[in-house]
């Protein structure tokens, strides 16, 4: 007769294989859009002030980057400072416009050596005028580069982009622009992500489940994948890890 365990074994799920191994590298999805949240957490569960958060995270950021870059994701979204981000202590605030400086002025020269194009959305205009000059520098060393666009989401929010653009097409309205059959994607043309696909995939870390303020009109049909892991502890693998899941659904994008 057969034993009590064997049978409860037959019935039990196989083990999860390592997800790493799984990935199809043929359909990797081309734009991955992440909210990088929980480095107040972090630091907190650490007793260490916020902004060593804020610090630990670049070293997530760099290996995000480099895994991003080296499986062949074309465009990397990466909420670093929304539009109500201002509302954070002046010390907070100064303290991510200067390590966004830092970061910047470390790590553009590996970036540009490995064919990553900086680009942001948001309204650049609105930063302190030392991170401004440290992005436009960035922006245009790399401009030409083909590998990996890293998008860097600065004093963005999804509900402002859409107001700034409607303000541009205002302006061409007024230039004779017909309004009368404007298309989806004639819109989308005065979005911030302007030649940007659609996010495929969008990732937030730290166990929170909203899109505070993020691509807004560009999450449609995008893919949501969340994580408890605060984002100083996210690294590439993790990246892999949503990849496969990911890989793993099926869009039907309204259709059957
Ligand atoms: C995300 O981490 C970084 C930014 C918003 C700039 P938080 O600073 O929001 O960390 P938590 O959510 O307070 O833990
Ligand atoms: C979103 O995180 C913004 C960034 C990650 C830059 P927040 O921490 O600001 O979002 P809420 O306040 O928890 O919604
Ligand atoms: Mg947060």
């Amino acid at each position: 007769m057969i034993e009590v365990n064997k049978l409860i074994n037959l019935f039990k799920k196989p083990a999860k294989k390592r997800k790493i191994n799984k990935i199809d590298d043929t359909r990797i999805p081309s734009h991955i859009a992440i909210i990088m949240d929980g480095n107040g957490r972090w630091a907190k569960a650490r007793q260490l002030p916020r902004t060593f958060g804020h610090k630990a995270g670049v070293e997530a950021l760099r290996d995000v980057i480099k895994t991003a870059s080296n499986i062949g994701v074309k465009y990397l979204t990466l909420y670093a400072f929304s539009t109500e981000n201002w509302s954070r202590p002046q010390d907070e605030v100064s303290a991510l416009m200067q390590l966004l400086v830092d970061y910047l002025k470390k790590e553009v020269g590996e970036l540009h050596s490995n064919n990553v194009r900086i680009n942001t959305i948001g309204d650049i205009e609105g930063l302190p005028r030392i991170a401004k000059i440290e992005v436009k520098n960035a922006k245009a060393l790399t401009k030409s580069n083909s590998g990996l666009c890293v998008n860097i989401a600065l004093n963005y929010g999804g509900r402002d982009e859409i107001i700034r653009g409607i303000k541009k097409l205002y302006k061409d309205v007024e230039d004779g622009l017909s309004i009368e059959n404007l298309q989806v994607e004639e819109f989308a043309g005065y979005l911030d992500t302007t030649n940007i696909p659609d996010p495929d995939l969008l990732i937030r870390t730290s166990g929170e489940y909203r899109f505070s303020n993020f691509l807004l009109w560009q999450s449609a049909y995008t893919e949501l994948w969340f994580t408890e892991t605060y984002w100083p502890d996210f690294r590439g693998e993790d990246l892999i890890g949503a990849i496969v899941d990911y890989q793993n659904r099926t869009r039907r994008f309204g259709g059957i």
